[in-house]
């Protein structure tokens, strides 16, 4: 009624459509697209519907015969041709039909990016460059002509005959529409091989502007590392003889995965040490990775429909996870990816966005590309991995390529082939796909005889539309250690299926228990555990996860006890001391250890706890736990960073790149000491962005900025990837009393070209980042953001809508914010001619 799509009303398209034929002739204000379907019915009597919006219907016909307009009826949305006007058996259905690429602000279907044509069909773009069943279970071979006067014109598949002016390009895969790509433009390659296992030579491309191009050879080598990689651990082969991936600067995503012609957010292409941060190449890797993993997760096998869109993104965010682990950063990936986890996804459960990784119902698909999906899908698929093991884990996958190559599934063929070669029943285990929400785990445990039990009570807090949750099977990684700091029971996977269910083990003396090791369940554990038990751990854990997490909670635990007053934790200063002088740690594990959980993290804690939190309180706090944490080691902090100085030429390897990553956390700790000498000292000498962005965060973080962002700007002005980073850190790192005024001037500066979806990210989404500046009292940083997102919503609904995002943690703050939020959200929903997109999500939203 509402136009919400349901899940239960899945049916199958009524015809085959085995090829397509695409003619394009491009101009920026009217392209023109001929289209060829070869259609078989399935069955008697069905009318052919097709997709289509904002297309000019040049003409229309059959078999080489024109429809009459009684034939068919066109609407917004798309064409309908009767069944008495079709012929019997297979037909030929062929339209023309013209678009504007320069008038498409939306980056959906058909776009120009600084003179360049470019395409974005997922989910539902297709439709806006012809009309087609648009809908992922209709696969088809696509053969391609475009006809342009440029020099570089690409599509999917094999190249084909080409010529002054035109090309051919030909995929032998059969593809739902959302994977199609064209791209046409003045573009420069990067050029390699690539020989597959079974000797298939592969050239690989990648394309950028001009100028560009000396920043493209990491990108290349990563491409490289994640084909070998895909070989080795799941045994999956490339199948084309190309491979293009082209770098965009107008895009509203990170990447696609579109058949054989990736495209790409530049900002996750380019990189030189002189630009992209180390954290920069270490996500341009792992996008890479993960785009070039969708080849057999995401094209071979796709959805069925987009309500199993975790089919895809879920399985081929693990993949990428277990990459970046294998090629990169070994076990401190776990922390990472944990970390995101808890901030992001848990943040949405908690909030009126709860949904679950396979949702039911949705207005608008494009607002269901989220950390739900992505995220907790990847925890979901690491969960089934834990319970089947590594081997049977690996059979699985060979089995779902095997059983279901060239086709569209489900969630339930993804568990099947799960249950097929483990024996085991996951009916229980699908709740996690299907139920929203974070289940809490609640440990208590006893010692009596030589037998210590663990108690777990598992409940999950009400979600949108769900207030009744049934008990998930939870796989524990559990592990023992002796007071000496021994493991006297290595880890053992507990399977909690009940509400509440008991563990025995048998151990001579009262054990210190390391419980949901590796994380091994997306679930908020709680136990009542003294500091001095965390404090022990942090010293001892044999799980590097949970050693991190015993310092994550003695830290949150000092930081909630000072925003209501209470000095810092001496025992948490003493296991810092202890942690810097431990040599034998690698540095990057050390400075995650340093890291305190964010503002954010902080509120959604105080909230989880039943209570109210004061952004300008935490905000405080942590500031204060910083200076203390400087103060009482300030002798150590300071040799650490001398001795922690990489000399040479920069390299983005991880032991590097973790060593200016615990240098920068000193750096930032000692910045609270010395009024900005060693952070300003390090500004002027560093040669790679890293350490020069590192040291412009932490004086700004630190107020005394002014002059290094100058500097800055005047050296990267031309720079627009460089210049988002400025953008973003401005407001983002600035003391938040400042960052709404900051914001709001930014906003006004020339360079803000807030059509670019990157920088408006950089300044909205810096504001956002910034905890108690957004959550100002007087409600400034919430009228900054929904002006904002008004102003975007015509031109780019897409990215607008996920922006508005900012606004789902409104309910954990106290009643004088909420009406502010609320105010700011029903007048969004109330602007007329608002996009299904924003629409649905101020609604959601507003709850
Ligand atoms: N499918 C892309 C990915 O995860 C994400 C994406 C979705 C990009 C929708 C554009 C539009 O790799
Ligand atoms: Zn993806």
């Amino acid at each position: 009624m509402d136009g919400t799509i349901y899940l239960k009303d899945y049916t199958p398209y009524p015809f085959d459509l085995d090829q397509v034929h695409l003619t394009f002739r491009l101009a920026p204000s009217a392209t023109r697209v001929l289209a060829r379907l070869h259609l078989t019915p399935k069955g008697e009597g069905a009318s052919l519907h097709l997709d289509g919006e904002e297309l000019k219907l040049i003409s229309l016909g059959i078999d080489g015969t024109a429809l009459q307009p009684a034939d068919y009826l066109l609407t917004e949305t798309g064409l309908t041709v009767h069944a008495a006007a079709l012929p019997e058996g297979a037909f030929t259905l062929e339209t023309e039909v013209e678009i504007a690429p320069n008038a498409n602000t939306a980056l959906e279907g058909l776009y120009m990016s600084n003179g360049m044509y470019c395409t974005q069909c997922e989910a539902e773009g297709f439709r806006k460059i012809t009309f087609y069943p648009d809908r992922p279970d209709v696969m088809a071979r696509f053969h391609v002509r475009i006809e342009g006067d440029l020099p570089v014109l690409l599509s999917n598949g094999n190249a084909g005959a080409s010529g002054e002016g035109w090309a051919e390009w030909d995929d032998p895969w059969p593809k739902p529409a959302y994977l199609f790509a064209l791209v046409a433009g003045d573009l420069v390659a990067t050029s390699g091989t690539f020989t597959t296992k079974s000797g298939l030579e592969v050239d690989l491309n990648i394309w950028v502007r001009p100028g560009d191009e000396d920043r493209c050879d990491f990108a290349l080598e990563s491409l490289k590392r994640s084909m070998v990689w895909d070989e080795e651990a799941y045994g999956r082969e490339y199948d084309l003889s190309v491979f293009n991936l082209v770098a965009v600067d107008d895009f509203n995503m990170g990447a696609m995965e579109n058949k054989g012609l990736n495209i790409f957010n530049s900002k996750l292409v380019l990189a030189s040490p002189e630009t992209a941060t180390d954290t920069d190449y270490v996500r341009i890797e792992a996008v890479i990775g993960h785009e070039y993993f969708h080849n057999w997760t995401g094209d071979r096998i796709t959805c069925r429909d987009w309500f199993q869109l975790c089919l895809k993104e879920g399985l081929t965010v693990f993949r990428d996870q277990s990459f970046t682990r294998d090629v990169r950063l070994g076990p401190v990936k776990r922390i990472e990816d944990a970390a995101t986890l808890r901030t992001r996804q848990f943040r949405e459960d908690q909030g009126p966005l709860a949904h679950p990784p396979r949702p039911n119902h949705y207005r608008e698909i494009n607002n269901f590309y989220t950390v739900t999906v992505y995220e907790k899908g990847a925890e979901i698929v690491g969960m089934l991995k834990r319970l089947a093991g590594d081997e049977a884990y690996r059979q699985a996958l060979d089995l779902y390529f095997e059983r279901h190559d060239g086709q569209a599934c489900t969630i339930e063929d993804w568990l099947k082939v799960f249950e097929d070669v483990t024996g085991r029943d996951l009916t229980q285990f699908a709740l996690w796909y299907t139920s929203a929400g974070t289940p809490h785990l609640k440990v208590t445990d006893a010692y009596a005889d030589g037998r210590y039990t663990l108690t777990f009570r598992q409940s999950t807090p009400p979600t949108p539309g769900e207030p009744e949750k049934a008990p998930r099977h939870i796989p524990i990684a559990v592990g023992l250690l002796d007071l000496q700091g021994r493991e006297v029971l290595s880890t053992q996977l507990l399977e909690m299926t009940e509400e509440e269910q008991s563990f025995s083990f048998d151990v001579a003396e009262r054990p210190v228990p390391s419980i949901l090791r590796d994380f091994s369940a997306p679930v908020v554990l709680q136990r009542e555990q003294s500091p001095e038990e965390q404090a022990f751990l942090l010293a001892h854990d044999t799980d590097g996860f949970n050693r991190w997490e015993a310092g994550r909670s003695l830290a949150q635990r000092t930081l909630i006890a000072m925003t209501k007053g209470a000095r810092p934790a001496q025992g948490y200063i003493d296991a810092i001391g202890n942690l810097l002088a431990d040599d034998t740690l690698e540095p990057a594990f050390t400075a995650h250890c340093l890291a305190l959980p964010g503002e954010d993290e902080l509120a959604q804690a105080l909230f989880a706890a039943g209570e109210t939190p004061d952004p300008d309180a935490i905000h405080s706090a942590r500031s204060a736990l910083s200076r203390a944490i400087a103060t009482a080691h300030e002798a150590r902090l300071s040799a650490l960073y001398d001795a922690l100085e990489v000399k040479g030429p920069y390299s983005p390897d991880a032991e590097p790149a973790g060593k200016r990553g615990l240098r920068l956390a000193c750096l930032s700790l000692l910045t609270k000491l010395d009024n900005g000498a060693r952070a300003k000292a390090l500004f002027d000498a560093a040669d790679n962005m890293t350490e020069s962005f590192g040291a412009l965060s932490i004086l700004i973080r630190a107020g005394l900025g002014d002059e290094a962002s100058e500097t800055f700007r005047a050296r990267w002005q031309d720079n627009r990837l460089v210049m988002d980073k400025w953008f973003m850190v401005q407001v983002a790192a600035c003391p938040p009393e400042d960052a709404v005024a900051k914001a709001e001037a930014l906003s006004q500066d020339q360079a803000f070209d807030w059509k670019n979806p990157n920088r408006f990210r950089s300044l909205i989404g810096g504001l956002t980042a910034n905890h108690a500046g957004f959550h100002a009292k007087d409600g400034s940083g919430y009228a900054f953001l929904a002006d904002w997102l008004i102003k975007l919503d015509p031109m780019n609904p897409q990215t607008a809508a996920r922006m508005s995002t900012s606004f789902e943690t409104w309910r954990r703050y106290d009643s004088a914010r909420q009406n502010l939020i609320r105010e700011e959200l029903t007048r969004i929903s109330q602007t007329r001619g608002l996009s299904r997109d924003l629409s649905e999500m101020s609604q959601r939203l507003l709850g």
